[in-house]
This record gives C-alpha cells, structure tokens and sequence, in this order.
C-alpha cells in the first residue's frame, strides 16, 4: 500500500467518460459541455492532475473521436482508454487498466468526467484518509434528502462499510439508506485489479458494476472505508441542462467568492460570470454585467465593467475598461477603454493610450499615451507613442482582395473624419487635414491635406432660394454686417 512509501502520490487516476448522456439531446457529447470555460472533462482532468498522479487514463466510447481530441488539447499526456461493448464502471475501469503499465502499485483513484464540481482538495483528503487507514478501498459518500438513482452504502452493526447496492439492484428497507456513493474512489493497484476480474454481470442492468469491488475487497480480507463530505455540489453530476446551468452558476458562485477573498472587489457576483482559468489582481473593481473569459488576467486596481465582455484578454495594472467587449488583447497599465469599444484580435494599448466611445480596433498597435478617442474604425495599423487620431477617422486596410497596414507615427495628428487608405505611413510629428482622403506617404513635419479646396459663392442664396427663410436670415445678416463695419469705419 502506498503508506509503505510515505508518499501521497497516486500512480494514477482514471476518469470515467464512455458514458452516452442522452438527456443532454445534444450533438455535443456530455463532458464536452461547458461551464466556467472548461469542458466537463476539462474539470475533471484538472481535479485529477492536482493530486499529481503518475498517470491519468480518460475512458471513452461515446463519441470516442471527439473526446479524445479533445483530451490530447487538454492533456496531452492523458491516456485514451477505450471501453468495449461490455456495459458498466467497473467494465470501463478495467479497460482503463488494461491501457495503462501493467503492475501499478499503490493508489489508483476513479473519478468522472461529468462531476464538475469535485475539486482537488476533496480528491487530496480523500487519497490521505486512503493511506491513513490502510484501506484496500476508500469511497467518497454524502447525505442526501432524496438519495433516489444512487448507489446506497451498506455499513454492518459496528458502522463498518460492506459495500454498495445499486437503486435498482436495491430491496425497499436499501432505499431508505440516505448515505450514497459519490463514484469517487481510491482503490489499492492489486485489490483493484483482482477484484475486477471476480466482477460479474449478474445484477439489474446486466453491467459489470465497479461498486462490486468493496465488497469482493471486503470478503478477501481489505478494510473498506468512507470519506463522508458535506459539501454536496462536488459530488453532483451532470445529466441535463438544467443541471448543467445549477452547476455552472455555482461554480461562478465559488470562482466569485474566491476571487473577492483574494481583494478583489466585485459588486454583484450575480451577474459577474468569471471563468476558472481568469487571474484578477488585488484591489481591482468588477462592476456588475460584467464576464470575464478563458485567459483573460486582469492587473491591480482596475476598474471592469459595467457590462464588459473581456475574453482573452490581458489588462494592465491600473486600467479601466467600460461597458466593452474584448477578445485578444492587451490593454496596458492605466489605459483607457470605453464606453463601447470593440477591440478585437490582435490589439495592442500601451500605458496611458486609449481607446473610446464606437472605436473599433483590430490587429491595431497603439502605443504610450496614444489615443483613438472617438468614433473610428482601426485594422491592421501602428500608432506610435502620443499620437492622437480625431474623431471619426478610418483605416482603410481592405482593397477587396488584400490588407494593407498603416502607420501613424510619433506625436502625429489625424484630423477627423479622415481615411487613411492602406498601405500609407505617416511620419513622426506630421499633421493630417480634418476630412482628408490620404492616399500617399506624409513626411515628418508636414501636413497632408487631401480634400477638394473651399469655395464660397458670393450671392448664392438670394439667387437661388429667394424667397425662403434662409434667405431673409441671409439678407437681415449682411445688413447687421454692412451696420458693424461702417461703425467700425466711423471709430477709427
Ligand atoms: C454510478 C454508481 C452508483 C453511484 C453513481 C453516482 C456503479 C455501478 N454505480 O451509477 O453507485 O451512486 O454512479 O453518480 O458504478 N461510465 C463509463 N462506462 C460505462 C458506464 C459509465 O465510462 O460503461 C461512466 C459515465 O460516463 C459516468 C460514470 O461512469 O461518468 C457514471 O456512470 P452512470 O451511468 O451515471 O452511473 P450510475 O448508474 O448513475
Ligand atoms: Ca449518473
């Protein structure tokens, strides 16, 4: 038994994933569901890789193809464990064993791919409690109101664990028992394995129930125990969508809370969706509808929301980003973004540049202090340190058939509501006319302006909307005009 090493290290973990999950009525199969940003599976895989095993076997069948693929992009050193037409859990954790070296001693635990909830620290206590008893099985059991559908545990006159009887293998006075089998398990290597091939298929269902090894165990002599835990959710499964949101929205209570007791501010955790991999730093503020997503990390005291999608996305210490949506990118320290910014792959905000109201921005470099304040649409540009783009200005980078790049340079000046055609550069510290059309390169110091040239017709208005009242305000202002000049000339 792994006492005997003093190392509370597993040889492996085997996460039962064949299953079919047809109450999901889903393309998608049910441990590729999501919650938190992670697949089911993905959940499990991380629980399971935190106690630090040797090895980690993924059992699939259902949709084999797709959740294997989906493992090797998780896991890569997972093992694929194909189950066979033989139904049931302890059918799938021998074919578990079969895939992995043969003569593993010490703990193997099983877990599910479906139980999202289940963490690290549970599966931790449950393989020292393993070794602190000596026991040939160790199986997670909790209290339920309503234990109807679970295995229900079996304890003799002195309290001791004798095994596990199905719901529908169950007689009237079994289905009274409240204490159920979670599936979670820590199993001696050698008791499992022996005990395995003694499982048979004589029951209800006709499947070759893994909970048949406590009491094949038992009757060879192992001490058979249960780590009772209280907290429910981490043994839930899930079946339907139903659950699968219950389950989702409890995660996010857990993420939530976990990041306010880190110093983090977050007004509603309500509406705060937080997915498990984000990173948030302290005294940072999450106003409420506000989601943050995949790898998104967040610096210290940043101000998010309200209503910010952020996915992806890495912000500097001291930023603050309003009513926004953000994939792939880099907000730096204490820039500005929003309201309504859409900043989308390959954006770039350094220190103290902004990005405002209806601005667009994608593959789009803008450095220190830079800003986009107003109004525009930015693709595939660099704009250096201090440069200021006015409102309303476009990047044309599409001809149709390619993208095309521009630079602003340093400290330069758009004027608004300009185009800026791609591919062009403009220098450092040059100047581009309000209302330009800019097709061609503009030098340093220069200013392009790229427009038709002004001109005003004396006259036009009396001519050709008489009558209207433009033209009596035309004519009463000329008047005033005509009074204030001869005034003028009569002071000097
Ligand atoms: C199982 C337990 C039951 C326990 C319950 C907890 C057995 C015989 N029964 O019941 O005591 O209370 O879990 O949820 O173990 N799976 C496979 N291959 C299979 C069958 C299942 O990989 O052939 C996987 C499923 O994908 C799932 C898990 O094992 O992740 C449990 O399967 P499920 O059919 O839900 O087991 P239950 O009958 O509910
Ligand atoms: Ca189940």
């Amino acid at each position: 038994m792994n006492s005997a090493t003093g190392s509370s290290r597993p040889a492996a973990v085997i996460v039962l994933a064949a299953g079919e999950g047809t109450r999901m009525k889903s393309a998608t199969p049910k441990v590729l569901h999501r919650i938190g940003g992670r697949t089911l599976l993905g959940h499990a895989i991380a629980a399971a890789r935190s106690v630090g095993p040797e090895h980690l076997a993924v059992v699939v069948r259902h949709e084999r193809d797709l959740v294997a693929a989906h493992v090797a992009e998780v896991d890569p050193a997972a093992v694929i464990a194909d189950q066979d037409e033989i139904k049931g859990t302890g059918r799938a954790t021998e074919c578990a064993l079969a895939a992995l070296p043969e003569g593993l001693e010490g703990t193997i635990l099983v877990t599910y791919g479906d139980v999202p909830l289940l963490d690290g620290a549970t599966l931790h206590a449950l393989v020292e409690e393993h070794a602190a008893t000596q026991s040939a099985v160790t199986v997670i059991t909790a209290h339920l109101d309503n234990p109807t559908g679970y295995g229900r545990i079996l304890r003799g006159a002195s309290g001791d664990v004798e095994g596990i009887v199905e719901q529908k293998d169950a007689t009237p006075d079994q289905h009274a028992i409240t204490e159920i089998n979670s599936g979670i398990y820590a199993f001696d290597a050698q008791v499992l394995q022996q005990a395995l091939g003694k499982v048979g298929t004589d029951n209800a269902q006709g499947e070759k129930y893994l909970t048949d090894v406590l009491s094949i165990a038992r009757a060879s002599g192992g001490r058979v125990s249960a780590h009772l835990i209280e907290d429910l959710w981490q043994t839930e499964g899930v079946n339907d969508r139903v659950q699968l949101a219950r389950l989702g929205k409890e995660l996010n209570r857990r993420i939530t809370e976990r990041w306010m007791r880190e110093g983090v501010t977050i007004v509603d955790p309500d509406t705060t969706w937080v997915d498990a991999d984000v990173a948030i730093g302290r005294d940072t503020t999450i106003l409420p509808g506000t989601q943050l997503h995949g790898a998104t990390t967040i610096g210290e005291r940043v101000t998010v929301g309200p209503d910010t999608t952020l996915t992806d996305t890495e912000v500097g210490d001291g930023a603050e980003v309003k009513r926004s949506e953000a994939i792939l990118a880099v907000i730096g320290p204490e820039a500005r973004v929003g309201p309504f910014s859409y900043l989308r792959a390959g954006t770039e905000l350094g220190a103290r540049g902004k990005i405002g109201g209806f601005v667009e921005t994608k593959n789009a470099t803008i450095g220190e202090g830079a800003k986009v304040p107003h109004l525009t649409y930015a693709g595939d540009v660099t704009i250096e340190e201090g440069a200021n783009i006015g409102a309303g200005t476009i990047f044309a980078n599409y001809d149709g058939v390619g993208k095309h790049h521009t630079t602003v340079g340093r400290y330069s000046f758009v004027g608004s509501n300009s185009v800026l055609v791609a591919p062009v550069t403009i220098a450092d510290g040059a100047y581009v006319g309000a209302g330009s059309a800019v097709t061609g390169d503009v030098d340093p110091g220069q200013i392009a302006v790229a427009r038709g040239r002004q001109r005003n017709i004396d006259g036009w208005v009396a001519a050709a909307r008489a009558g209207t009242k433009t033209a009596a305000a035309a004519e009463a202002a000329s008047t005033r005009h005509t009074d204030a000049s001869s005034e003028g000339r009569a002071e000097a």
